[in-house]
C-alpha cells in the first residue's frame, strides 16, 4: 500500500508516448537578467549514450529529478547574488555556481539500468548528484531503501533532503514548548509542509502562509491556522490569527515577510532562517531592505540561519531526523505531498514553476518510462 498520494497539479506540456529513450541533455545557456529567470534560460540537445560500462560503474537512467528554489541562486552564480563578489567567501556560494554552456548537475533519484558496481545492483532506486541528462554513468550513489510501501517519490521529499531541511533545524534551534505559536511561510510548499507538521507535532499552535485559497484550505485540513498572503497582508493576517504574538518563525520567504513577522515576534522568540525564495530571482540592489532588524535586540530574538547538508549537524543529529521523519511518515503522522511533472521535456519551467507558487508540495520532474525494465535505449 502506497503512503502516498500522487499528485500531478500541474502539467505545463503535454508529453508524447515514449516506447524507447534517447539520451537528452539540457545546457544552461544564459544568467537571468533584470527580468528574472525564464525558460529560455536553457537549451535542450541530444547526446550520444554514454561508454561501454567500465569497472566500478553503473549506468542510471534519471527517474525523479529534484526542482529547488535555491536553483536560482546558481543561476545567478557568485557574483550575481550578492552585493559584492562572494566567490571564495563562503561554501554555499561557491557552490550555487552553474556555469554557462555546461550541463547542470542536481539531486535526482535514477533506475540502475546496467551495472559493473556490485554495490548499484540493476533495478536498485539511487538518489545521486548528476548532469540534467536522461542517462549518465556513476561511480557512487545511495541505494534507497523503498520497503514498507516508502516510494522513491518519498525520498526525494519528506525523508530526504526536503524533510531533513526542516527537521534538523528544528529539533536544533526552535526549542519549541507546548502551547508556543509557530509561524511557517510557504507552507504549502516542500519544506514549509514538514515543518508546519513537525512545529504542530510539537504542541505548538502553528499558522501558514500560502499563495492560494485551495493551499490554504489543504493545510487547514491538517490542522494548522492558514492564510493566503496575496488576499491579506501578512501582519495584518499574524495579528488576527496570532493575538498572543509569534515564538517561532520558520522562514521560507525573507523580505517583506520577514519584516512583517518581526512586528508580532515576541521577545526571547525564534527565527530559523531556511530560505529567502522572494528575493532569489531579484537582482541584488533590488532586493528587499528590512527596517525593523532593531525588534533582534529589542525583543532579544535568535536568527539561526543553517544549510541543511552544512557541518553545523553532527551525524548523530541527521540520523535522528531522518529516524523521525521515516517513523512519521510509516505511522502517518506526516503527510507526504509531492507535485510530479512528467515528462525531460519539462525541467526549466517546472523551476520557474516554483516561482510562481505553481506546486504544492516537493517539486519533481518524472521520466516514468525508466522503471520500465524492458525499456529500450
Ligand atoms: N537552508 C537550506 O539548507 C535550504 C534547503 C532547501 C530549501 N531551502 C529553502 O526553503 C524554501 C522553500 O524551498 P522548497 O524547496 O520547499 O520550495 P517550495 O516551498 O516547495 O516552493 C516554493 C514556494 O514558494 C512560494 N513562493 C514563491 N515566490 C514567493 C514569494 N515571492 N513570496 C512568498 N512565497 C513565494 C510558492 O508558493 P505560494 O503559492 O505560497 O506563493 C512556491 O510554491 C526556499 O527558500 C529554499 O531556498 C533552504
Amino acid at each position: 500500500e502506497n503512503v502516498l498520494k500522487q499528485r500531478a497539479v500541474w502539467k505545463p506540456r503535454a508529453r508524447p508516448d515514449m516506447a524507447a529513450l534517447e539520451n537528452q541533455k539540457w545546457v544552461f545557456v544564459e544568467r537571468p537578467g533584470t527580468g528574472g529567470a525564464s525558460e529560455s534560460l536553457f537549451r535542450l540537445e541530444s547526446c550520444p549514450m554514454p561508454p561501454p560500462l567500465e569497472e566500478g560503474q553503473a549506468l542510471v537512467g534519471s527517474y525523479l529529478f529534484s526542482l529547488d528554489p535555491t536553483i536560482h541562486n546558481a543561476l545567478r552564480g557568485p557574483a550575481g547574488h550578492s552585493l559584492t563578489d562572494q566567490a571564495g567567501k563562503s561554501g554555499y556560494y561557491d557552490f550555487m555556481r552553474w556555469e554557462l554552456d555546461h550541463t547542470p548537475s542536481w539531486m535526482l533519484i535514477g533506475v540502475v539500468k546496467e551495472s559493473r558496481n556490485a554495490e548499484l545492483p540493476v533495478g536498485s532506486f539511487v538518489s545521486t548528484f548528476a548532469p540534467w541528462q536522461i542517462f549518465n554513468v556513476v561511480t557512487g550513489a545511495t541505494v534507497l531503501d523503498c520497503s514498507d510501501g516508502v516510494l522513491p517519490e518519498n525520498h526525494l521529499s519528506c525523508i530526504g533532503m526536503t524533510g531533513l531541511t526542516a527537521a534538523k533545524p528544528i529539533l536544533k534551534y526552535a526549542r519549541t514548548k507546548a502551547g508556543e505559536t509557530a509561524f511557517v511561510s510557504g507552507a504549502a510548499g516542500a519544506t514549509g509542509l514538514v515543518a508546519a507538521q513537525l512545529l504542530k507535532a510539537q504542541g505548538a499552535t502553528v499558522i501558514g502562509s500560502a499563495g492560494t485559497c485551495e493551499k490554504v484550505a489543504m493545510l487547514e485540513s491538517l490542522g494548522m491556522k492558514a492564510f493566503n498572503y496575496k488576499e491579506q497582508g501578512t501582519l495584518a493576517a499574524l495579528q488576527e490569527l496570532a493575538p498572543a504574538g509569534v515564538d517561532i518563525y520558520f522562514d521560507n520567504v525573507g523580505g517583506e515577510t520577514l519584516e512583517a513577522t518581526l512586528e508580532v515576534m515576541n521577545d526571547l522568540g525564534r527565527i530559523i532562517a531556511c530560505g529567502a525564495i522572494s528575493q532569489y530571482d531579484v537582482p541584488a540592489e533590488k532586493r528587499y531592505g528590512i527596517k525593523n532588524l532593531f525588534h533582534v535586540v529589542a525583543k532579544r530574538l535568535t536568527i539561526q540561519g543553517f544549510i541543511v547538508s552544512g557541518d553545523q549537524f553532527s551525524a548523530e543529529e541527521t540520523t535522528e531526523a531522518q529516524k523521525m521523519l521515516h517513523d512519521a511518515l510509516l505511522n502517518k503522522t506526516l503527510v507526504d505531498k509531492v507535485n510530479v511533472v512528467e515528462g525531460f521535456s519539462c525541467l526549466p519551467a517546472a523551476l520557474i514553476g516554483l516561482l510562481r507558487g505553481q506546486n504544492t508540495g516537493k517539486m519533481m520532474v518524472k521520466i516514468p518510462e525508466m522503471t520500465n525494465p524492458d525499456l529500450e535505449y
